[in-house]
């Protein structure tokens, strides 16, 4: 079975939404303004008492669904998070009980809005050693109580959501075939929540200075992250000789359409042939590139044997490429 093959998926968004139009009544900005430079519309939110493990088990059970699996078939259950329900014990073990997956090791993995593309290639790599037969990974991230509501430069651009694939060995040659993972020394600042954990405990003076929120240099992790998806995606399509038109299905990071065009475009991928959502949630972190499969999926757009690009970066500066082909079921 040298093969670990996406045979299920599913996604969840909360409920409550909130549109450009909610956010001109909170901080100075537009509807039009955020339209058009990040082609958000709205995003999806909380309610109180919701929490990450709330959203990544609602997606894990249609993804378990999908593939035909009940919990107790897992062998592991991987959440990539950077908003965990608690720092103790990992979001993955309240999941692996809210699922009933007890057969099931539990861990989480943060790459921040790589965390997805970093754990999948860890779980495909651990069913390809042949130690598990079936994983259940999921994206998922509670952003909104990391946002300070009065920052237009970040209040405007994330969401809350999940994305769930399972992922099982398989002698069929599908799922993950290459990958390419990065980081960018000394840009820990440029994308942060610098206060809360370890390093900067919350105090009074944190939580004026608003350091329990996340803080961002806009422009510049832009022009980072355009250069890192497209050499990343150049990098892992030659590992496995493939031009960018042999691609079927470019699915990357939903964190600014400019950025996602920008990264098409270099790529010579039409926009067709991409999956762009943003418009719906905004930038979800870790649970974008699996909220973004499994909505395609959902549509018809992926077909057996389709060969998918996948692109991230995220806070770290991280960034992530990989190439799988489709198996479905
Ligand atoms: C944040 C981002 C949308 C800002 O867009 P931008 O085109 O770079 O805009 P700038 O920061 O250059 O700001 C342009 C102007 O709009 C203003 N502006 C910023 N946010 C605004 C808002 N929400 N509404 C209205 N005006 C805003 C700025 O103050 C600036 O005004 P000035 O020219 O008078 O100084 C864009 O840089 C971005 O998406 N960066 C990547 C962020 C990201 O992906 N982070 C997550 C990584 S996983």
């Amino acid at each position: 079975m040298p093969y670990a093959a996406i045979t299920g998926w599913g996604h969840y968004a909360p409920e409550r939404v909130i549109p450009n139009t909610e956010l001109e009544q909170m901080v100075e900005t537009n509807d039009e303004w955020i339209r058009t430079r990040t082609g958000i519309q709205r995003r999806h939110v909380v309610a109180p008492g919701q929490a990450t493990s709330d959203l990544a088990t609602r997606a894990a059970t249609v993804a378990l669904e999908r593939a035909g699996l009940q919990a107790a078939d897992l062998d592991l259950v991987i959440v990539a998070t950077t908003s965990p329900d608690l720092l103790l014990p990992s979001t993955a073990a309240l999941v692996q009980t809210k699922l009933g997956a007890h057969n099931a090791g539990a861990m989480d993995m943060n790459a921040a809005c790589c965390g997805f593309m970093y754990a999948l290639s860890a779980a495909s790599a651990m069913i390809k050693g042949g130690g598990v037969q079936r994983i259940l990974l999921c994206g998922a991230e509670t952003i909104s109580p990391y946002i300070n509501w009065q920052d237009r430069n970040t209040c405007i651009l994330f969401g809350d959501a999940a994305g769930a694939v399972v992922l099982e060995a398989s002698d069929k040659p599908h799922g993950l075939h290459a990958y390419r993972l990065g980081a960018i020394p000394n840009t820990a600042e440029m994308l942060w929540i610098k206060a809360g954990a370890t390093l900067n405990p919350i105090t009074h003076a944190s939580l004026d200075r608003h350091e329990n929120c996340i803080q961002m240099n806009g422009s510049e992790v832009f022009k980072h992250a355009v250069r890192a998806m497209v050499d990343a995606s150049l990098d892992v399509l030659k590992q496995v000789d493939c031009n960018p038109a042999d691609i079927d299905l470019l699915i990357p990071h939903q964190a600014n359409l400019r950025i996602i065009e920008a990264v098409a475009k270099r790529l010579e991928l039409p926009l067709e042939r991409t999956v762009i959502n943003i418009q719906e949630y905004g930038n979800t972190s870790a649970a974008s590139i699996p909220l973004a499969l499994a909505e395609a999926a959902d549509a018809g757009r992926l077909h057996t044997g389709d060969k998918v690009l996948l692109a991230a970066f995220g806070g770290g500066l991280t960034w992530a490429a990989g190439f799988l082909t489709w198996g479905g079921r």
